[in-house]
């Protein structure tokens, strides 16, 4: 059920049955204090003013013709003209009924859309390091809610596996394999450290370097001996990164890879197209696109490059090639790119370049969900303490360390396999929510004390909220399934926390509208809330009318299934204890 939909179709009827031009906004949404309602539609005032009319007159006309009988028990204009709706106990109480009976919550399936999502997208050359964690963690959150509301995602881990570095990569490993090393002794488990040894190589040692740079031209060229060595090298590098993903509970798999080399094949088919639309231009030697949106301080033109003038392809030639994917074998409706901020612009040129050159349909829409950057305590980009950058295995597991000790402390009853399990849990949970958290495109301050705090807006708190409710039917010994009693919602707390479970629905789609899991956040953070004001006002198990502790139990267990069913979205695992 989504409410605010259903209110903006009513209330947008009925603006038109007033008089108001068809496809005058209603603008219905969640009212900011209870004296305004529930909801409040504030639309009267522009369609008004437009139509030349008095707001409030308006307002009535609008209230004459508005059907909501059974829906609300009080309409109201409040002042220049907006309009307060207090919803009906008894309708909300049967909302929750169909909700409760359904697997799904009850969540209404939108058209299904072909939704392509670019994330996680680390450059291979090195181990993935704290500055993929955002993109891994939030495109997950939506992948996961997009599939929940009925749409087909295509996973796409747009993987940099075909820079300039590899030449380099593949040098020391040649060079290896020459010293007669072994895979255990090459130092590959460690590709931080092998990374390092190349560069050392090629820094200093003059012919290494010329190597190095043959091997990239070989490679790029189709050579086997090249591809066999850079596959063996790939595989090992995604073999890390899948470990990451799978102890932070990331649905990517190694099917999802579709990194910068696929595309190798389309590049020169991309330059020559745009050639032949016109729109390429040499600019010393450079193959570039000119458009007049991108101008730089001076008012100059910003250029696009495609193609250098040694005939090497960018990093946007590249998205092109990737762009077309999406939208000829894909067949993609929308295609999100989570990926840092800084590259903004790269995107909004590459994204009207598409367009522009007919690349993609005009209704595939390509949007960058850019993210703010993680900062150490100190409010600078996340290091090492010596400066360097943080793997993310390695924070991950200090993560789990950490909550291991903060979960004994707490409570010493569980043996040790379930401390590990609950630590677990509760680490990862506290890096993932802290992150999905916060809106995603302001940076934030990773600190562990913060996220690992059971009270606020964490993981901690949220898990532990829903062990609470789920005790409930633990102790009494009572199974959720049993519930037969009608809801009622006869106290102000159990009107307020069943309204907020039924909004579960809008904030979820609001997360895929705009990519953003912190919606999602702080609606659990505030279902948690108000679970514990309705917990507190009404007692469930204590209470002498079977009816009533029946209705509040249901209360209970929708809220339990709510909340696991929203942190599941965001990807974080529930305990039943802790
Ligand atoms: N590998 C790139 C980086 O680490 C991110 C790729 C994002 N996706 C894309 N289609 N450009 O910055």
């Amino acid at each position: 059920m989504n409410i605010q939909a259903l209110l903006n179709d009513k209330v947008g009827a009925a603006m038109v049955a007033a008089g108001a031009p068809i496809g005058t906004p209603a603008a219905v949404r969640q009212s900011a204090r209870p004296e305004f309602g529930d909801y409040q539609a504030n639309g009267v005032m522009g369609a008004a003013k437009r139509m030349g009319q008095n707001p409030r007159e308006f307002a009535q006309k609008l209230l004459d013709n508005l059907e909501l009988d059974g829906i609300a028990d009080k309409l109201e204009i409040a002042g220049p003209g907006f309009i307060n709706i207090f919803l009906k106990p008894q309708w909300l109480a049967e909302q929750a009924e169909k909700a409760l009976a359904d697997a799904a919550l009850a969540v209404s399936k939108p058209a299904a859309q072909t939704v392509v999502v670019d994330y996680s997208s680390p450059n291979l050359a090195k181990e993935m390091h704290v500055g993929h964690l955002r993109s891994t963690i939030i495109g997950d959150a939506v992948v996961r809610t997009l599939e929940f509301l009925g749409h087909k995602v295509v996973r796409q881990n747009h993987v940099g596996d075909w820079g300039t570095q590899f030449g380099m990569l593949l040098a020391y490993l040649e060079k290896q394999k020459a010293e007669g090393k072994s895979q255990a002794e090459m130092g590959l488990s460690d590709l931080e450290v092998f990374y390092r040894a190349a560069k050392g190589c090629f820094d200093e040692d003059e012919a290494f370097a010329n190597r190095a740079r043959e091997l990239v031209v070989q490679l790029q060229g189709g050579d086997q001996a090249c591809l066999k060595m850079w596959r063996e090298f790939n595989d090992i590098s995604l073999a890390h990164c899948h470990e990451v993903y799978h102890k932070l509970n990331v649905s990517l798999t190694r099917q999802d890879v579709m990194g910068e080399s696929a595309y190798n094949a389309d590049l020169a088919q991309v330059v020559s197209d745009l050639e032949a639309k016109g729109l390429l231009v040499e600019d010393q030697g450079a193959k570039c696109v000119f458009l007049d949106e991108f101008k730089n301080k001076d008012g100059s033109i910003l250029p696009i490059i495609i193609q250098k003038a040694g005939g090497g392809y960018l990093y946007a030639t590249t998205d092109l090639a990737a762009m077309r994917y999406r939208n000829n074998v894909l067949k993609a409706d929308r295609a999100l790119y989570f990926v840092d901020q800084r590259q903004a612009l790269h995107f909004k040129q590459v994204f009207t370049l598409a367009h522009k050159a007919g690349f993609v349909r005009d209704a595939l829409s390509l949007e960058h969900m850019g993210f703010g950057t993680m900062n150490g305590e100190d409010g600078k980009p996340f290091k090492t303490r010596s400066g360097g950058t943080v793997k993310l295995i390695d924070l991950l597991v200090e993560a789990e360390d950490k909550a291991y000790q903060l979960v004994k402390e707490r409570n010493s009853d569980f043996d040790e396999a379930e401390l590990r399990e609950i630590a677990h849990a509760v680490g990862i949970g506290a890096v993932k929510y802290a992150d999905l958290s916060k809106h995603r495109s302001s940076d934030y301050i990773f600190s562990f004390d913060a996220m690992l705090s059971f009270e606020g807006n964490t993981a901690p708190y949220m898990l532990y909220a829903y062990t609470r409710v789920a005790s409930i039917f633990r102790k009494a010994g009572i199974d959720a399934a049993s519930l037969s009693a009608p809801l009622l919602l006869a106290e102000p707390q159990e009107k307020a926390l069943a309204q907020k479970l039924l909004q579960f629905e809008e904030t979820i789609e609001s997360v895929v509208r705009e990519g953003a899991p912190h919606y999602l956040c702080l609606y659990l953070f505030e279902l948690a809330g108000l679970f514990s004001g309705f917990y507190e006002a009404c007692p469930i198990l204590s209470s002498e009318d079977e009816g009533v502790k029946g209705s509040r139990l249901k209360l209970a267990h929708l809220t339990a299934r709510t909340l696991k069913q929203g942190l599941d979205l965001l990807g974080i695992k529930t305990l039943e204890r802790m």
